[in-house]
């Protein structure tokens, strides 16, 4: 049984794919940034600098920036020498064999659903927000989870569902799309910042760590700057999907650790920018809100360029929701042909050509989630799960290098195994920050997926039938 758990996928050459090799750096990194700028940076970023964090939410940002680029730098090796779409899960085939491999998407599984609920629950904070602009008031309990004293965040629900359909009509994210959108997205940005850097207020700074750097509250909360960057962290999720395009990239070599250091080193800057301008220009303890970017904006006075940004965040979140609604069904659709889970995930609706059933079926999973649990409760929970899969392939590396030493790595990190080490020890540090609530959550999935690889997926794998 030992042999099975352990029988690894053997790397195969991609060159015949049959997708169209036509992505470069640039569009790779733009990828990245179109995945990895949303609801983080738009929304978390209040939470953590009203709760956890204060002003010092910049080294928040700065310390979950650091941990996601030495994963990027392993996610760089595995990508350029295994490649393949399967990201994470794929590369844990090859590296530790289907036993860890399942674990693996199984985690993606939740990363990526709850990611999408939590992405629609930033995206209804924006679009209720300009609603309100409008002089629309949508009734406060449609607005709120149960856990907030609402019934349901219908906005949020409601998203997902849209999306839903255009994924079953078959409106796929193409390179265009994404570069239009991002364009979008960094105009929004763009616009905060020339507004809020002439009404900085340094006094709004201090005190700028009011929240010390890590405590536990008598109600199991944590908080101050570490636990706020194992929130905000959320911000950095997404960028690993740049890996998930080997197959279509030019020079997948050359440009995939191009395209995902360049769209992190990016994404940090813009980070650091936009929150230390927020606190700059209101005081952290009114930035609890939902769309605290535009409130920001409305409190010194701009309330047309506060609907004009609420508009580029609901038009940039959607590509985020896109990007996480489709990574989940190619998750499951990758994990069903591989035989770890019922061939009724990778069905395909002939008429329409697009996997109709699983696409329902995650709509169905993530709008309840999305409509019924807040924000913050979600993002921590996915947060669990990114960091842990960025750990998982920074071991990746370390166990390949050892047993296939002469395997061609295109990229390789230098100083080896420096780098995976300080990527395991920082996102482990991050995990540790997290509150309890999360880490039972988190093993409550693991022992369920645990559960349903022993009773179905060990005996039905088609590596086992081969
Ligand atoms: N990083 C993405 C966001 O912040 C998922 O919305």
């Amino acid at each position: 049984m030992l042999k099975q758990l352990l029988r690894t996928k053997p790397i195969v050459e991609h060159s015949n794919s049959g997708l169209k090799k036509c992505l470069s750096a640039f569009d790779l990194a733009l990828l990245g940034i179109g995945c990895a700028i949303g609801t983080g940076i738009f929304v978390l970023t209040g939470i953590a600098a009203a709760t956890q964090s204060g002003p010092a939410v910049v080294l928040s940002f700065v310390f979950a920036g650091i941990a996601s680029a030495f994963a990027a730098l392993s996610y760089a090796e595995l990508a350029s020498s295994i490649g393949g779409s399967g990201s994470a899960y794929g590369y844990s085939y090859v590296a530790f064999g289907e036993f860890i491999a399942w674990l693996m998407g199984w985690i993606l599984l939740l990363e990526y659903g709850v990611g999408a609920a939590a992405v629609a629950n930033g995206w209804a904070g924006y679009f209720i927000n300009t609603l309100a602009n409008f002089n629309i008031f949508l009734p406060a309990a449609l607005t709120k989870a149960p856990m907030l004293g609402g019934i349901i965040n219908l906005p949020a629900f409601a998203i997902i569902w849209l999306l839903i359909v255009l994924l079953i009509i078959g409106v796929k994210e193409s390179a265009r799309f994404n570069n239009i959108i991002v364009i979008i997205k960094l105009s929004t940005i763009a616009i905060f910042i020339a507004l809020a850097a002439a009404h900085l207020n340094s006094a709004n700074w201090h005190p700028f760590m009011p929240f010390g750097w890590f405590s536990t509250l008598e109600n199991g909360k944590t908080v101050g700057v570490l636990a706020g960057a194992s929130l905000v962290f959320f911000a950095y999720f997404g960028f690993d999907a740049v890996s998930t395009a080997a197959e279509e990239a030019k020079n997948p070599q050359r440009d995939l650790p191009i395209g995902l250091l360049a769209s992190l080193i990016f994404c940090t800057v813009i980070y650091i920018i936009v929150s230390a301008l927020l606190t700059g220009i209101v005081p952290y303890t009114m930035l609890n809100v939902p769309s605290p970017v535009a409130f920001a904006l409305s409190e010194i006075g701009y309330t047309w360029s506060s609907t004009l940004v609420s508009t580029g965040v609901i038009a940039g979140l959607i590509t985020v929701l896109l990007v996480l609604l489709y990574g989940l069904t190619r998750i499951l659709f990758a994990m069903s042909r591989d035989g770890l889970i019922s061939p009724i995930f990778s069905e395909v609706n002939p008429d329409r050509q697009t996997p109709t059933k699983v696409i329902l079926m995650c709509g169905m999973v993530v709008s309840s989630i999305a409509g019924f649990i807040p924000l913050g409760e979600l993002a921590e929970t996915v947060n669990i799960g990114t960091l842990a899969s960025f750990i998982m392939v920074c071991v990746g590396v370390i166990v390949l290098r050892i047993r296939q030493p002469d395997l061609k790595r295109p990229f390789k990190n230098p100083w080896n195994p420096l780098i995976p080490v300080l990527g395991i020890l920082s996102c482990g540090a991050l995990i540790s920050f997290l509150p309890n609530t999360t880490w039972i959550r988190f093993l409550v999935w693991i022992i369920i997926g645990i559960v349903v690889y022993f009773a179905y997926s060990m005996r039905k794998s088609k590596l086992h039938q081969s």
